[in-house]
């Protein structure tokens, strides 16, 4: 087996993506060891669960930085005293900007509740649902500039439960919780 990599994992919101990261690592499911969570969100869950994982955080609000730039230096600086190697978005909200992008290259790896490139953006299960379509799914994709525009790492389907958003969410999310291990240990070894 390689080393293990040092991952940093962004996130904004509940965090199960986050949590299901981090048990695989500590069952030796995924090749990494997660030395930094980084949120824009100081209040959201995924803060307790790096509290109860023993997780560093780094909690920084956009709005206290004038720039995006300020915004992403100061989390830059986290990132470097933490010695993390890649950046995996698990639910982080913003758009990555230039500061990180120049400082990761081809090291930043988002996952999105949808076929990409269909459904991008906020809200992907209710806009697949909205159309009706009959299968979504997972995609693991290169973080870009754009909106969940990179190129696509890892997808997997999933059926639509017939009008039923929340059943749908649920089997989605349990999907994403397998296929961003799988696909990062890909990247990994
Ligand atoms: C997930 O559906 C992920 O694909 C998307 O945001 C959601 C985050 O969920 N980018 P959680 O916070 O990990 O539960």
């Amino acid at each position: 087996m390689t080393r293990k990599m040092k991952i940093a994992v962004f996130a904004s919101g509940s965090g199960s993506n986050f949590g299901a990261l981090a048990e695989a690592c500590e069952k030796g499911e995924l090749n990494a060891e997660i030395v930094l969570m980084v949120t824009n969100k100081p209040e959201a869950f995924v803060v307790e669960r790096a509290r109860k994982a023993n997780i560093p955080i780094a909690a920084v609000r956009p709005k206290d930085y004038e720039t995006k730039e300020a915004y992403e230096e100061v989390i830059l600086a986290a990132l470097r005293e933490s010695e993390a190697e890649w950046l995996i978005l698990a639910g982080y909200m913003r758009l990555v900007g230039q500061t990180l992008l120049k400082a990761y290259p081809s090291k930043i790896i988002n996952i999105h509740p949808s076929l990409l490139p269909s459904f991008p953006g906020k809200d992907a299960i209710g806009q697949a649902m909205g159309h009706g379509v009959k299968v979504t799914g997972v995609t693991v994709h290169l973080v870009d500039e754009g909106m969940d525009t990179g190129p696509i790492l890892a997808q997997r389907a999933v059926d639509v439960i017939d009008g039923d958003v929340e059943k749908t969410a649920e089997a989605i999310h349990a999907v994403e919780h397998e296929l961003y291990k799988d696909a990062l240990n890909k990247l990994f070894c």
